[in-house]
């Protein structure tokens, strides 16, 4: 296997987490089942699960001078994940994440507060810019301050690195940043925001994702859960089904999908098999608890796809 060198740039934020049988209604208090505290946040999940699928991780982020931000190190340490463009706000707070997560269905609900995350500075982007340059992909999504994800993709695109855009939360995109997307991956209900077109089965993601392409990305990749992901560019299209597994937990199940993606990628995978790839990282993080530590590894995966084909 090639180790592929992916950098990422995105929040860290930490997360509590709780679990419990249902969902409160608005003014309702319900007990809880249990509680876990830990690190997260879209652009720090991503960068965890393609390290723990055999990338080389240059991680981009913000994190204030708090306990929140010792998560932060401790979590990439830990993933062998290095630390120096991990920079240090001293005038904001790390961010958080209060999650619920209902036991019967797996499904959640976020709030996010983003803190330092928000806060990346032209600065913090040049300081990192022969990092950008030098990466097989770059892999980035919209839960850090915008102006930042532009710098930092115009870099990459410059460069001819490959880009990958998660657009989670979805938020407003310019035409310009678009046409220097080569692989655009919004889940079913940020694709429906961005292009107002529903999705909800795979003519709905086709549509959509045509309405992408025209807008000038070069590829898209709509992940739809339990339905799987609808892939197309402007020569191909089809929907890759999803893995059959138990849910127990889907947060962080998009950012277990991009890591795994820009890893495969990056070490030169095709398409069709990164995206098989990045099906299997997924549907294994759904069945642990919690964000980054759901993440699988590369080992996992392997024997997961070994004993469960997708149809190529
Ligand atoms: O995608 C899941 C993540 O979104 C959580 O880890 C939470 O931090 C929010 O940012």
């Amino acid at each position: 296997m090639k180790k592929s060198k992916i950098a990422v740039m995105g929040s860290f934020v930490v997360d509590l987490m709780m679990r419990a049988k249902s969902f409160p209604a608005p003014g309702e208090t319900v007990k809880g089942t249990s509680f876990m505290i830990g690190a997260g946040g879209k652009g720090s999940n991503q960068g965890v699960a393609a390290a723990k699928s055999g990338a080389d991780i240059v991680m981009i982020t913000k994190i204030g001078d708090d306990a929140f931000g010792e998560i932060a190190l401790a979590s990439f340490r830990s993933a062998g994940i290095g630390t120096r463009f991990v920079f240090l706000d001293d005038k904001n707070p790390t961010g958080a994440a209060l999650i619920m997560v209902d036991e019967n269905s797996g499904q959640n609900q976020i709030i996010v507060t983003i803190g330092a995350s928000g806060n990346i500075t032209e600065a913090d982007i040049e300081t990192a810019r022969g990092e950008i340059e030098g990466a097989a992909v770059f892999l980035t999504q919209l839960e850090t301050n915008l102006d930042a994800v532009e710098k930092a993709v115009a870099i990459a695109a410059a460069a001819g690195v490959t880009v990958i855009l998660n657009p989670a939360p979805a938020d407003r995109i310019s035409d310009d940043l678009y046409q220097k997307i080569d692989i655009f991956t919004p889940n079913e209900s940020e694709a429906e925001l961005l292009s107002g077109i529903k999705v909800e089965d795979e003519d709905g993601a086709r549509s959509a994702a045509e309405f992408f392409l025209k807008k000038g990305v070069k590829s898209c990749v709509i992940t739809m859960g339990k339905k799987g992901a609808f892939f197309a560019d402007r020569n191909k299209s089809r929907l890759f089904p999803s893995f059959k597994v138990k849910a127990i937990d889907t947060t962080g199940a998009g950012d277990a999908f991009n890591g795994g993606l820009a890893a495969a990628f990056g070490e030169g995978k095709s398409i069709e098999d990164s995206i098989i790839f990045a099906s299997a990282v997924a549907a294994l993080s759904v069945t642990k608890t919690g964000t980054a530590k759901a993440m699988p590894d590369r080992a996992e995966t392997e024997a997961f796809l070994a004993s469960n084909k997708l149809l190529k």
